[in-house]
């Protein structure tokens, strides 16, 4: 017998930054994100269970990645209380992205999110459809964390919230929760931007740079700020006349997130000269025009560019004239927020 699944799922852009983690993949603290649309990951497995030689196949746009494999195959040790059909089987997993890979942004977060629902499908097809109740989406992401951290997120519509907050009730460290109904409508719209200033692999990978938190003399106050952001900026979105508010959080958790990596003892740059132009003509422009555009930075060069739907003829305008030529191959990914994964197969 062999059992089927296929689903896209998009990568999310985090405002509130997780960096720093302990356990299998607990947040040291929480994060806030919207769900991307145009980024995303299309993933198809195919699971033969019970036979006598297990195996994992990975193939990326079709080409067989050796390399993937000890990746997965740890993150499968970690679901087999899960899954139990998971170290028995054999595997395929065949996946392409819209975007590069490696460069920054979180493709781990969508192949992450679109292999734990994947598996989460699978598991329902062995087990003869096991119902889907109303908190899939919740177990998913609890599934998509062991593997990636930030995938937790990608599981929702508009927007998500994952790591235990003050205050936030239903907030917690193993899984992310919607966020789509507690903001203001003026963010269900919004534009993401990403302006591709490298697209080639990154030099650090994003467990190194959880990593480098662990001695860093300033992570107590780190984490106690993003949690306070957090909170700041919750109160924020849920008015759409708080934008520039929106903006100052965000613009200083994007840099908080790089001057931690100039911080730890070994100490690394991932921004190049064109992300600080970007930034530069950004603030520029915002001084002369008032228009609302922010910036916002992921582990890597790139610049998402964060709008409002009614000023996009202005923004679009501006990023052709001022920002296209600091992009690598006039690079851009038009992204927006989005409504979540979509399976693929009936
Ligand atoms: O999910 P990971 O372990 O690749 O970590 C992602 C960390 C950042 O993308 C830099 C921030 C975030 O919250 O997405």
């Amino acid at each position: 017998m062999q059992y089927t699944s296929s689903w896209r799922s998009p990568s999310n852009i985090a405002l509130i930054k997780y960096w720093g983690k302990h356990g299998i993949q607990l947040p040291r603290n929480p994060s806030l994100s919207f769900t991307l649309s145009v980024s995303h990951t299309d993933m198809t497995i195919t699971v033969i269970p019970d036979v006598g030689n297990p195996q994992i196949n990975v193939l990326y746009n079709g080409v067989e990645q050796a390399s993937f494999v000890p990746k997965i195959s740890s993150y499968f040790q970690l679901l087999k209380s899960h899954f139990k059909w998971i170290g028995s089987s054999h595997i395929t997993i065949d996946s392409i992205n819209t975007f590069p890979h490696g460069a920054g942004i979180a493709s781990s977060a969508s192949a992450m999110s679109a292999l734990a629902l994947c598996l989460y499908d699978i598991h329902a097809q062995i087990n003869d459809g096991h119902k889907q109740n109303e908190n899939w989406r919740l177990y998913v992401s609890e599934i998509a964390r062991l593997g990636s951290g930030s995938a937790s997120r990608s599981l929702f519509p508009t927007a998500a919230l994952w790591g235990k907050a003050k205050g936030i009730g239903e907030s917690n460290d193993e899984f992310a929760i919607p966020w789509k109904e507690n903001i203001s409508s003026i963010y269900q719209t919004y534009h993401d931007t990403i302006l591709i200033v490298s697209a080639s692999e990154k030099k650090v990978s994003s467990s190194a740079g959880h990593n480098l938190m662990t001695d860093l003399p300033y992570a107590k106050t780190r984490y106690k700020e993003a949690e306070s952001n957090l909170l700041n900026l919750t109160d924020i979105m849920r008015d759409e006349n708080k934008v520039n508010e929106f903006i100052s959080v965000c613009e200083s958790e994007a840099l908080q997130l790089h001057a931690l990596m100039l911080m730890g003892k070994n100490p690394y740059v991932l921004i190049e000269p064109n992300t600080l132009s970007i930034i530069k003509e950004v603030w520029n422009f915002r001084r002369e025009t008032n228009t609302p555009v922010c910036f916002t930075l992921d582990a890597g060069p790139n610049v998402h560019l964060l709008y409002p739907d009614k000023y996009k003829i202005e923004v679009i305008d501006f990023i052709q004239s001022r920002l296209k030529k600091y992009c690598i191959n006039e690079m851009i990914i038009w992204d927006k927020v989005g409504e979540g994964p979509v399976r693929l197969n009936q």
